[in-house]
Order: structure tokens, then sequence, then C-alpha cells
């Protein structure tokens, strides 16, 4: 069969990397895609009203949503419409991501263990709800904010200017908010499959959210990630009862079953795992260093799902570490120039390779076009071996204005 995978980043490069991976797959199709990734995917540019057809007559086996956007636009409600198998939850699952009131609201009903929390429609009440909070607290705006949505105030001054910001200037347009508690702890991620009814999950990975060294700088949408985080795996049973379970089982309850891929963004508190958010999809950019580790054919994977035999999915996992990092362009997640050539020293090796993100064609090869480019993914029998790997091959790398963090998964080791 052939595959169509929806998206253009670097998490849709490593998805389209494992479906090239499967000896039952033929072409790996992805929209709109970007021109780094053709080592492992064909472009394809299409109408969301022109995919099913296309599916249709290109033997597509599964059309694969990579990003939240079409996810919560309804996307896989009209292809499923139109008889394609297609991963990714229904608009009304998805909202466990487009709105975090609704996550909220459903941690609460079902008892999945998360931040102390109170929804707000107006500036007014939310204000005299700070005027008696003690700090810090979280501040967050309902809907989908590309990770910018969120403030952590430490002052009634900090959170005062934030909920300004989402009512009155209206940064995200019409929104709730929610005023949560402030957890302490480290965090990490992880990920269910799950056709609705079971689920089973992946290993545990780490995202690096702030620009600098030593999580120091601005949040951005991740600057690096490590799989797996060995520390979180005697969390395991815990996470698969208390939020997957739980979360899965709410779901169905409220008449949206969640099929496909489900985050969990995790903060290992002194009382446990607690959730900071779901996602209704694939994380970015953890999924590049948890596909490279995945055995278990992306095909059979698909199929679980989609024909709800989650139960006789066993995943199998190569017994190694992997190290994500992303190269992003200077000024990020500011303003930063774009068209800056890429210049790489090729290298052969299948244990480091380059995720692409922000990048177009250019006259002679590669150029910039956003602000996270690109990723070097390295694998080795050990965490520090991976993340020496990574940067050896970061070295190779060059364009102008390049920044990454060097420290990426040296709080696992
Ligand atoms: P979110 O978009 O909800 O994942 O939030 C972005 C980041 O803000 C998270 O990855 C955390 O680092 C931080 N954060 C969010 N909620 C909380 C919380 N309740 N307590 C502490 N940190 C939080
Ligand atoms: N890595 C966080 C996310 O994908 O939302």
């Amino acid at each position: 069969m052939n595959i169509l995978v929806i998206g253009g980043g670097g998490r849709e490069h490593a998805i389209a990397h494992a479906f090239s991976r499967s000896p039952r797959v033929h072409t790996v199709f992805v929209s709109p895609g970007n021109p780094g990734m053709t080592d492992v995917a064909t472009l394809v540019s299409l109408d969301d009203a022109a995919i099913a057809a296309f599916a249709r007559g290109n033997d597509v086996g599964f059309v694969f949503i990579g990003p939240e956007q079409p996810l919560a636009n309804g996307l896989a409600d009209t292809l499923r419409a139109d008889g394609v198998r297609v991963i990714g939850p229904s608009q009304a699952a998805a909202r466990i991501e487009s709105s975090k009131a609704f996550a909220k609201d459903i941690m609460r009903r079902y008892d999945v263990p998360t931040a102390a929390y109170e929804v707000f429609g107006d500036y007014e009440p939310a204000c005299a709800f700070l005027r008696t909070a003690a700090f810090p607290l979280v501040i967050k705006a309902d809907g989908l904010a590309a990770g910018k949505g969120v403030t952590v105030a430490h002052s009634f001054e900090e959170a005062d200017e934030a909920l300004r910001g989402i009512f009155i200037d209206q940064r995200f347009g019409q929104t709730d908010v929610v005023i949560e508690e402030f957890l302490v702890g480290w965090e990490t991620s992880i990920f269910a499959f799950t056709d609705g009814e079971q689920f089973v999950s992946t290993i545990f990975s780490q995202d690096h959210k702030p620009l600098l060294n030593g999580d120091k700088g601005p949040n951005t949408g991740g600057m690096g990630a490590y799989a797996p985080v060995k520390s979180a795996e005697r969390w395991r049973d815990e996470v698969n009862e208390k939020v997957f379970g739980r979360a899965l089982a709410g779901l169905r309850a409220e008449g949206c079953p969640f099929s496909g891929i489900l985050y969990a963004g995790l903060m290992m508190t002194a009382d446990g795992p607690r959730v900071v958010e779901f996602n209704c999809r694939f994380g970015d950019p953890e999924t590049e260093v948890v596909l490279p580790l995945l055995l278990t054919d992306m095909v059979s994977i698909c199929e679980a799902i989609d024909g709800g035999e989650v139960q006789n999915l066993q995943l199998k996992w190569n017994d190694r570490f992997a190290v994500a990092v992303v190269a992003a362009s200077g000024g990020y997640p500011g303003s930063y120039r774009k068209g800056l050539a890429i210049n790489i020293e090729p290298w052969q090796s299948d244990e480091a390779r380059v995720y692409y993100a922000g990048v177009k064609q250019a006259e002679d090869g590669l150029a910039t076009s956003g602000g996270r480019v690109l990723l070097v993914a390295a694998v080795a029998d050990t965490l520090s071996a991976a993340c020496d790997e990574a940067y050896r091959h970061m070295n190779k790398i060059s364009f102008d204005d390049i920044i990454y963090r060097t420290d990426i998964g040296a709080k696992g080791y």
C-alpha cells in the first residue's frame, strides 16, 4: 500500500521515515511536506477537499494526520465520511487538545490527576479570583495557541498582565481562560496508541521547551528531545491506569471516543504524575526520538488503531537511546531571517540523520524558511553516546544565524 501523511514539519518527516521502513509500504506521500523530506517521501500538495480522491486514486492504505490544526478542524471526520481509512481523532475528541477547559473538565470529572483549576469567560471575575490567589500560578488561553498561550505568573501584576492580554487585547481571539495551580516537578511525555477502547503506551520521552541551555530563556515549540526516560518507568502502571485509562474512558462516556495517538504531557511531582496537557497527536520533537526506536511496523499499528484491535498490539522497541537536537534560526522564537543557505557535509550513517522542519528549496540546495529549521537525530547504546553522535553530526551543518542548545539530553544521564 501507499501512505499519505498530512503535515510538513520535523515530526512528519520522522513519521514518513517510520512508514518508509515498513516492508508493506510502497510510497509515502506527504502533503504539503517540505523539500527536505524527499529522502523518504514523495511530496504532494493537496487541499483538504482533494485528499479523499487522491487517497482512492493512489492506493493509499492510510491517511495519517500529523498536526493538531487539521484534527481540530475536523479533517478526520470528513475523510472517514468519505470512506477513507484515517489515523487521527474526530473533531469532538480532538477537543482534548483544542480546548484546555474541555480537557480540564474531562480530567476533573473522570479523576485524572492534574493541577487544580478554575475557568473564566471574562476579565472581571478572573481578576477578582487572582486577588485572593496564592502565587505562582499558571494562566492559559483556552484554545490552540501554538505553545504561546501559557504564562507562569509569580505575582498578581504578572497574572493581571496575562489576563489583560487575553481578554482585553484578545491576543488569541475570543477565548476562555484556565487559571491553574503551579506544579513543581520534572516533565516527561508519553503517547498512547488507541482505538478508543484499548490502548498501548509508548516509551517515555522528554522535550526541552526553553530556548537556552539550562532551561533558560523563552519557551519555544521545543529545542530537542531524548528517549527513553528510564526514570519515568516506575510510574508506567500509574500513568496507564489513571491518565490514559481514565481519560479514554471519560471521552467514551462523553460520546466522543478518542482513536489515534493521545499525548500526555506530565509533571512528575512529589505526589506522583500530574497531567500538564493532553495533545491529540504525536508530539514534536518527541516523535523524532520515539519513532527511531520503534521496531513495530507502523502499518500494523495503524491497522490495530483503525480496526479496533489494539488489544492485540505489542510494541517492540530497540533497546537503545535516541537524541534529537533542533537547529533554529537566530532570533527565534521572535523574528528571524529566512532564505539562508543550509550547508551540510554529507555523512554515511543510519545512526544519525536529519529531519527537516522549516526549509524551502533554493537554487543550489535547501534554505531556511522557519524558526525551527531542522533536527539532527542520533541513536546509540547509551544516552551520552547518542548526545555525542547528534552533536558530532550537528557540527557538519551550518547556516547563517544558526542556534541550538548544547545540553539536550544531559539531564538524563
Ligand atoms: P502547556 O501548553 O499546557 O503544555 O504548557 C506549556 C508549559 O508550561 C508546560 O510544558 C510546562 O512547562 C508549563 N506549565 C503548564 N502548566 C503548568 C502547571 N500547572 N504547573 C507548572 N508548569 C506548567
Ligand atoms: N512537544 C510538545 C508538543 O508537541 O506539543
